[in-house]
């Protein structure tokens, strides 16, 4: 079942709540409530769409805010509190320990340590990231990049719910691939969080019918590409991420604050190539830019598409030296077979199960499942 956290702000600097709500919109939490001051929380509290978090900023009178927040979080056990404050001081600690406070946060906050609390929290509640988000990346025009999302989608759907999402922003072809008519897109969905949810996403994404492939398509305007932005997709992948087993995302090789959001986003960053040199040459740049931005080297994954025995414009041990990285995967060249499923509106591993390009793409699908038994079977 869906769960929507959502949370209360207790601060006494306006501008302080604000930027917390921004930080917590990125996770997705709406912020229901701010209040200046502990004393609005028990009628808050007390109401049937109460929050299940509270972060309260103690300062600047840290003692007397404990005080007055009291025996809430024991009378509130399904509620989450956070205490904040610049005093660390050992009595505060265990008072707060002792009312049952869930997390204490020092200030200035560490945003690695409060987003693993949000984290914490969240799978608590049920409402934690459970997908796994797949991101491809073509490194050069038509090397294949949406042939292996959509593909590797449709495979996925096999093993859990599966929702694509076309961030080929101007040029995409998810929704062609896969013959829908969406009547909203990603550009839809980029609302304030408190209007991202679960019904608006229901309206936004086609089901695929054969595959059972949720597809979320590029804007239809190119104009509405503009309403694309990086808080907006951080938002978004982390909704999908509760929602569903696997996000794919079929991407553009770039860096721009929407990219590097699901760069960080996703569990496994794929980079689609063809062994030809102006591909190598950008898969290596890319890498590089993965590298500097701290993405960890399990977390990048190359793989060639059109791969064909002999022949091949650069040999594929060239490649891998160049990266610093092996090459996880080759789909085999089968030109006839591609177009076809690309005319016909049907992936290939649906249309042409029985091919040597399918058997490789759900053998793919099923490596970056994460799910220890199909990956050894890839
Ligand atoms: N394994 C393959 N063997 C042969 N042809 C393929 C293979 N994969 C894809 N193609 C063909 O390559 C062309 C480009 O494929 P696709 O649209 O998936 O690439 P892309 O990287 O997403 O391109 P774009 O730059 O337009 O986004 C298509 O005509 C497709 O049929
Ligand atoms: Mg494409």
């Amino acid at each position: 079942m869906f769960v929507q956290l959502t949370c209360a702000i207790v601060d006494a600097d306006a501008a302080n709540r604000q930027e917390l709500a921004s930080f917590l919109a990125r996770f997705g939490i709406p912020v229901v409530a701010q209040l200046n001051g502990p004393d609005g929380l028990p009628s808050l509290l007390g109401k049937p769409e109460a929050p299940q978090l509270v972060i309260v900023n103690l300062d600047p009178n840290a003692a007397a805010a404990l005080r007055a927040v009291g025996s809430l979080p024991r009378q509130y056990p399904g509620v989450s509190f956070f205490m904040m404050s610049q005093v660390l001081d050992a009595n505060l600690l265990m008072d707060a320990m002792h009312l049952g406070v869930k997390e204490f946060i020092p200030l200035p906050m560490s945003e690695e340590k409060f987003t693993a609390a949000i984290e914490r929290v969240s799978q608590s509640n049920g409402a934690g990231k459970k997908a796994r988000v797949v991101h491809v990346v073509p490194t050069v025009g038509g090397c294949g990049s949406t042939t292996i999302a959509c593909n590797v989608a449709a495979s996925l759907a096999k093993l859990g719910k599966t929702v694509l999402v076309d961030m080929d922003l101007m040029r995409g072809g998810v929704a062609s691939y896969f013959d829908t008519r969406p009547r909203f897109t990603i550009a839809d969905v980029m609302e304030a969080a408190d209007k991202l949810d679960k019904t608006l996403l229901d309206n936004a994404l086609a089901i695929h019918a054969a595959s059972g492939v949720a597809v979320l398509a590029r804007p239809d305007l190119p104009e509405d590409t503009q309403r694309v932005t990086g808080p907006g997709v951080s938002r978004l992948l982390s909704l999908l991420g509760r929602l569903f087993d696997f996000v794919v995302v079929d991407s553009a090789m770039s860096i721009d604050p929407i990219y590097a959001a699901t760069i960080s986003a996703a569990d496994v960053n794929l980079l689609t190539m063809q062994l030809n040199v102006p591909s190598a040459k950008n898969a290596e740049r890319f890498v590089g830019a993965m590298r500097r931005m701290g993405v960890e080297a399990s977390k990048i994954k190359i793989v060639v598409n059109r791969y064909v025995k002999k022949g091949n414009d650069i040999e594929p041990e060239e490649v891998e030296r160049a990266l610093g990285l092996k090459i996880a995967w080759t789909v085999p060249n089968d030109f006839k077979t591609a177009i076809a499923a690309i005319n016909f509106g049907e992936p290939v591993v649906i249309r042409a199960p029985r091919t040597e390009m399918s058997t490789s793409l759900i053998a793919l699908a099923h490596g970056l499942s994460g799910r220890p038994g199909k990956a050894a079977a890839a």
